[in-house]
């Protein structure tokens, strides 16, 4: 990659071709301070209310400085490793952190320790890169009182508030409304498929556990879509292509969303996985459709449930599990509540929390 000049243009080299930035392009980004509020880096004129027919009548490149005059009068001072960032077109903090595909072989999983200054210290860095890594991480010795797992989550960005409320309890009820309120095997899922947006991340913190049983489970929803498409193209296939409806009803909501069990972005690459084999219904197809639809959707249960594709561990109170709601699918194992009490409280936030931190502590720390 290479900026050049040719007279008064401004080209981009990529070893194969040779293009002309646009001179309006660069002149969006003109940043002196009459330009350019230095704090928060917002713009202090409205380039879309402009002619964008600006010229340059000066252009030269110094100590890696691109310097422009335009034909408005207005100079241009601009780093030309900034517009190499802007010509790559990716986010380059969290795009490029890459998934670590993992099944039941995952052993000494990575845990951090909360301390003091945690949500500002470097630990906190470290923990974001590797949440991204494998979808999930555990912080050991969080404090438990007054909820304190919201202060957690807004430490980090905000809660992601549901009709829940800010936060729930998970515990075992006399008339529960929900298989999590009980005491029996809760199965491999994600949470909340009939969101719009489905809540990102899920933190859940263990305040009491004094059950032999109730082992949380996880299961990497990227690793098993990735495998699916390499053994089962077709079962692949068809999952990634047929919408289905999840639907939730109380008395005072009803909330619908209609997704694929494995949702792929734009460039055909995963997303997102949804799974609450209780909520979704697929819609009438024709009856070969279905019958390889159903065909994968039990391939894709029995990969989920398989036990070389779990971990499973024992939450002690104070440990607290983020995971990525849209990546990993969490359960647990039966206890019995005869042994004395568990209890877990949950809430959720969402990808800008994490991102806007990650990002943050990047550049405090300048890494
Ligand atoms: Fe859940």
């Amino acid at each position: 990659m290479k900026i050049e000049l040719n007279r008064n243009k401004v080209l981009f080299n990529n070893g194969e071709s040779i293009q002309e930035i646009h001179p309006f392009w660069l002149r969006e980004r003109v940043d002196g301070e009459d330009y350019l509020d230095k704090g928060t880096q917002q713009r202090l004129f409205d380039p879309s209310s402009m002619n964008g027919e600006v010229s340059i009548e000066k252009a030269s490149i110094n100590e890696g400085f691109l310097e422009i005059k335009f034909n408005d009068g207005v100079n241009l001072k601009l780093s030309i490793d900034k517009i190499y960032s802007e010509l790559s077109n990716k986010d380059t903090v969290v795009q490029s952190i890459k998934k670590i595909k993992w099944d039941s072989s995952l052993t000494n999983t990575k845990s951090f320790n909360f301390n003091k200054n945690f949500f500002e210290s470097k630990e906190m860095y470290n923990l974001l890169i590797s949440f991204y890594e494998y979808g999930f991480v555990i912080v050991k010795n969080v404090p438990t009182e007054n909820n304190f797992i919201v202060k957690f989550a807004n430490s980090i960005g905000s809660v992601r508030r549901t009709n829940f409320g800010e936060h729930f309890n998970v515990r075992s009820k006399s008339d529960p409304n929900d298989l999590a309120y009980t005491s029996l095997h809760i199965s491999p899922h994600t949470d909340n498929p009939y969101r719009n947006p489905v809540p990102c991340i899920q933190l859940l913190h263990c305040i009491e556990n004094e059950v032999s049983g109730g082992f949380s489970t996880l299961v990497d929803g990227y690793t098993v879509t990735e495998n699916l498409k390499n053994e089962d193209p077709d079962a692949y296939k068809i999952l990634s292509e047929v919408k289905v409806r999840f639907k939730f009803i109380d008395k005072s909501v009803v909330l619908e969303d209609w997704s694929e069990l494995i949702h792929l972005n734009d460039d055909k690459e995963f997303k997102q996985v949804r799974f609450s084999p209780r909520l979704d219904y697929v819609p009438i197809l024709e009856k070969n459709k279905l019958d390889l639809y159903y065909k994968a959707r039990k391939k894709l249960s029995d990969l989920y449930n398989s036990e070389k594709n779990r971990i499973k561990f024992r939450l002690e109170p104070k440990d607290l599990i983020m995971m990525d709601n849209y990546r990993i699918l969490h359960g647990r194992t039966k206890f019995n509540p005869e042994e004395g009490k568990r209890f877990l409280q949950g809430c959720y936030i969402d990808f800008d929390s994490t991102e806007g931190k990650l990002r943050h502590l990047k550049r405090k720390f300048d890494i």
